[in-house]
């Protein structure tokens, strides 16, 4: 296990009715708040109201950035940057999943930064400073209501890059599972294989000596496993709303990926399916997952698909390795595609093969030449596992 640095500055109000805090916490901060939401949702099921009759409260002045998209654009960032800076703004509250928040996350430091905001994303260095970001999660997904990570898109240059800033780790988040209850079963499905991927993605690491965070991860596996099927289909189910939106955190904040300094591998694959058709980031990772699994599994990998496919999924241990190893990653497929009915390859999210060239050549050029994660891919190993996707 290597060194680490893990520290998380998040103040999580978890459960029912915990809306009640949130003008007294922000008020703490400040007295002026960018509100920024997606398409509407929060109108529909009553966050809205609920959350401005709390900062109204506490005298909270409040300006609005709407329409935020499913895939946070770099437009909707230099808005709220303009908005905060015109009206001296001292925090940017978000409502919503992940494409809010992280659209939060960027414009707290847009507002810090003198340039244009893009140039936080393809460069996280300049991410030194920012205004505080508030979160009310409404879906259980990224987890980006407890990490520094923030996602956003330029559809002019189909390109989508994730930065990264300690300050821009949430100072609160407000976690109600009765908020996530009005999540359509897509969203669910799709939120539950992000947080699947997330803990694949750290799970699958050759650095040894993580015993610890690998029982963590598998824990957190099983919980998706067990809870995001009831939630698929018992929407107002609060045991697994509440157990797939506290797996959302857990999974990418740092504590199952501390000593392994892993790099991940399906996330700048799938980055570039939603940077040139704009799907679903779950959905993308689902299809993709398997096929990855099969291609990287080998005589140097399989003893770690062993433990997942014993650990996770109680297969026979005395069976033969490949196959366990095989059957772990055929019950990862069917749990995607047959508890959750979420498309099975690329073809029924509307992707053709005809930019999988530049799709894989940008998908290793982000992470400098070579996806370098549990296992090494170069481009045209990316091409073969869009192919096999297909
Ligand atoms: O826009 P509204 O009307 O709110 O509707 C949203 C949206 O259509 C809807 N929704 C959310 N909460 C709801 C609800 N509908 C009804 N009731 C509710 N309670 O769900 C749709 C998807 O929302 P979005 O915020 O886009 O989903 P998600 O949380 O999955 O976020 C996806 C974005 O986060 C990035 C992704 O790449 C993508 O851009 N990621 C961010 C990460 C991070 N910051 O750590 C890590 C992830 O790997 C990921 O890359
Ligand atoms: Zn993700």
């Amino acid at each position: 296990m290597y060194n680490f640095n893990f520290q998380v500055t998040t103040k999580v109000l978890f459960g029912e009715g915990q809306i009640k805090h949130l003008g007294k916490e922000i008020s703490k901060y400040t007295d002026k708040v960018l509100l920024v939401y997606g398409g509407g949702s929060i109108k529909k099921n009553g966050i809205y109201d609920s959350a401005v009759e709390q900062l109204k409260n506490y005298n909270i002045e409040i300006f609005e950035l709407a329409n935020v998209d499913p895939n946070p654009r770099i437009e909707s960032v230099r808005e709220g940057v303009s908005i905060c800076k015109e009206n001296s703004i001292g925090g940017v509250l978000a409502i919503g999943g992940g494409s809010s928040i992280d659209c939060s996350k960027v414009i707290s430091a847009g507002v810090k930064y003198d340039g244009d905001p893009w140039d936080l994303i393809i460069d996280r260095s300049l991410v030194k400073e920012s205004i505080p970001v508030f979160t009310v999660l409404t879906l259980a997904a990224t987890g980006s209501e407890m990490n520094g990570n923030a996602v956003i898109s330029n559809m002019n240059t189909n390109e989508k890059l994730g930065t990264y800033g300690r300050c821009l780790i949430p100072k609160l988040s407000i976690l109600d599972p009765t908020y996530t209850f009005s999540v359509p079963a897509r969203h669910t499905a799709a939120g539950t294989a992000d947080i699947i991927s997330h803990t694949f993605e750290n799970y699958f690491t050759n650095v040894e000596g993580g015993y610890l965070q690998a029982r963590m991860a598998e824990a957190i596996l099983k919980t998706c496993f067990h809870y995001g099927p009831i939630a698929y289909k018992e929407a107002n189910n609060y045991d697994a709303r509440a157990n797939l939106m506290w797996a959302s955190s857990w999974a990418i904040n740092g504590l199952i990926s501390a000593g392994s300094a892993n790099n991940w591998s399906v996330h700048p694959m799938e980055h570039e399916l939603s940077a040139f058709y704009d799907v679903t980031h779950g959905e993308g990772l689902a299809v993709l997952t398997p096929h990855w699994m099969r291609y990287v599994l080998n005589e140097d990998t399989v003893s770690k698909f062993v433990d997942y496919g014993i650990n996770v999924w109680g297969i026979d241990s005395s069976m033969d390795k490949f196959d366990i190893a095989n059957l772990a990653i055929d019950k990862t497929q069917e749990f995607f595609t047959k508890e959750l009915n979420i498309p099975a390859n690329l073809r029924e999210l509307k992707i053709s093969n005809k930019d999988f060239d530049t799709m894989a050549q940008k998908a290793v050029t982000v992470k400098g030449g070579s996806i370098q994660g549990f296992v090494e891919l170069h481009a045209e190993d990316v091409k073969k596992i869009y192919e096999m996707s297909l």
